[in-house]
């Protein structure tokens, strides 16, 4: 019977004394004169299973010599060893060589560094530490759906490659199939895009946002959840070139449906990984972030705090001393900022609501007062801004009229426009950047650990 680690780490007591054949990767191998044990593994599980050999294999010789790397097919018996750490292990019957690693592999039975294992980005998943990342990040995006599901959010497929900059902010990656060697100019000089593919100026999309907004126009509740570009040359921790975006839309929503869509998704997906990533989160909370699963219990059972813009600017002004970027009302936060209000102020993750308009995005509803739009970022310990949404402008005049002042190329935006125009509601919606939420779950500090390929600046290998 061929069964994953993971399944035989559920039924072991049932099969006590019963012959299985696993699929893995070497991890350790010791061997001695007539036995040896190879610490194995399969990626189904974090934990590894101990295989037992002796000279009753007609290959043992050859078994002893096989290196960390090697990978097996392996048929044994499940032998129960309760004095033991690990409650049972493999008496291995027959052992076949699937594909041979010679001594340069690099993944050594030693500890690695970070920066070192991005550069085996290949390999890196059969480290402990990416098995239980990746593992986290399978698990959160199932989770995710699930939750949206529940819910009768409809799943929308935003596209990929667009005609409109959804944020305003001018970081898009071109696509194009012109030759750059010879490009087709108009008159002034400038390049002619109709000779392009699209007959247009296309870029890879930022945000599935405005596609979210028309699909919310029909459906009500809907949710886009796929990978997003930005061209901006932010070399952080928490910037990624390329990363995954999850986008709700909600008509006949307000701001506070808004927040409170965000927090019950996060803890719903929070509780999910307590009860389905219990091996990981202890492999976290041990290694990579101590007190990681107190941090996560007590995010689900709090309530995440609000914090009007003009107030955090007050907390953060009396602190100017500590900052290297000095702070003052109508700034942007910078990471100082954040850390201060989430890992010194608060102590937890909190809103803050209600921004100035100007150092928002052109779709986001002006309130009342005329200068702050209905604006939320949730910010969180360790991964910053992990949430960034808002109340739409559902008024076509006052949509317009921003566009305008932002110079979003109206011309490209009719579409847009006429949401607004026919049967348009109030209606909200936000983007939680996948990677961040990774981030925040494991404790992993860098936005590289998170993605299998990393796209950051200067950065595409694989
Ligand atoms: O705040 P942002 O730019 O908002 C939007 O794109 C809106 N259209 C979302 C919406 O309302 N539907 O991005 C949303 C989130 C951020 O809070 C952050 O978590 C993540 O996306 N994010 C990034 N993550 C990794 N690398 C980057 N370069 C990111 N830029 C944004
Ligand atoms: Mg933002």
């Amino acid at each position: 019977m061929k069964l994953s680690m993971r399944q035989l780490s559920q039924s072991f007591t049932q099969l006590a004394n019963q012959f299985v054949t696993v699929q893995g990767w070497i991890r350790t191998n010791r061997s001695q004169k007539e036995f040896g044990f190879i610490s194995f593994n399969d990626g189904s599980t974090l934990a590894t299973l101990q295989i037992v050999y002796d000279r009753s294999l007609p290959n043992f010789d050859e078994v002893a010599k096989w290196r960390v790397g090697c990978s097996l097919t392996i048929t044994g018996k499940v032998v129960l060893t309760p004095q033991n750490k690990q409650a049972y292990e493999l008496k291995a019957e027959t052992m076949i060589l699937e594909g041979d690693s010679p001594e340069d592999f690099p993944i050594q039975p030693k500890r690695h560094s970070k920066e070192f294992l991005r550069e085996q980005a290949h390999l890196r998943p059969r480290t402990n530490l990416f098995n239980a990342v990746f593992r986290v990040r399978s698990l959160l995006a199932f989770a995710i759906h699930e939750f949206f599901r529940s819910r009768d959010f409809l799943y929308v497929h935003a596209p990929i490659i667009t005609a409109s900059d959804a944020e305003g902010a001018g970081e898009m990656f071109h696509v194009t199939t012109l030759d750059l060697n010879k490009l087709p100019r108009l008159a002034d000089g400038s390049i002619d895009y109709t000779k392009d593919f699209f007959g247009k100026k296309t870029n890879l999309t930022v945000s599935g946002q405005l596609e979210a907004e028309t699909f919310a126009q029909a459906f009500k509740n809907v949710y886009t959840f796929g990978p997003t570009f930005r061209a901006e040359n932010s070399n952080t921790p928490r910037h990624a070139s390329e990363f995954w975006m999850i986008e709700p839309e909600m008509a006949f929503a307000d701001l506070e449906d808004d927040m409170k869509l965000v927090e019950d998704m996060i803890k719903y997906v929070i509780n999910y990984i307590l009860k389905h990533a219990k091996e990981e989160l202890a492999f976290f909370d041990q290694f990579v972030a101590p007190g990681k699963l107190m941090q996560l219990q007590s995010l689900v059972d709090s309530h995440i705090f609000r914090c009007e813009y003009a107030e955090a600017i007050k907390i953060l002004e009396k602190q100017n001393h500590l900052f290297e970027n000095k702070i003052k009302y109508g700034d942007d936060l910078a990471t100082e900022h954040e850390k201060y209000l989430t890992d010194v102020h608060f102590k937890a993750p909190v809103f803050v609501i209600n921004w100035p308009k100007e150092i928002k995005a052109f779709y986001m509803r002006l309130n009342d007062d005329g200068k702050t739009v209905a604006a939320m970022d949730l910010l969180v310990p360790g991964s910053g801004e992990l949430v960034g949404g808002s109340q739409r402008e559902e008024r076509y005049e006052m949509l317009m009229k921003k566009m305008i002042d932002q110079k979003i190329p109206v011309s490209e935006m009719e579409w847009y426009l006429d949401l607004r125009k026919y049967g348009g509601t109030k209606h909200s919606g936000f983007g939680l950047g996948f990677e961040r939420l990774v981030m925040y779950v494991t404790g992993v500090d860098n936005i590289r650990d998170v993605l299998p390929f990393p796209r950051t600046p200067k950065n595409c290998e694989f």
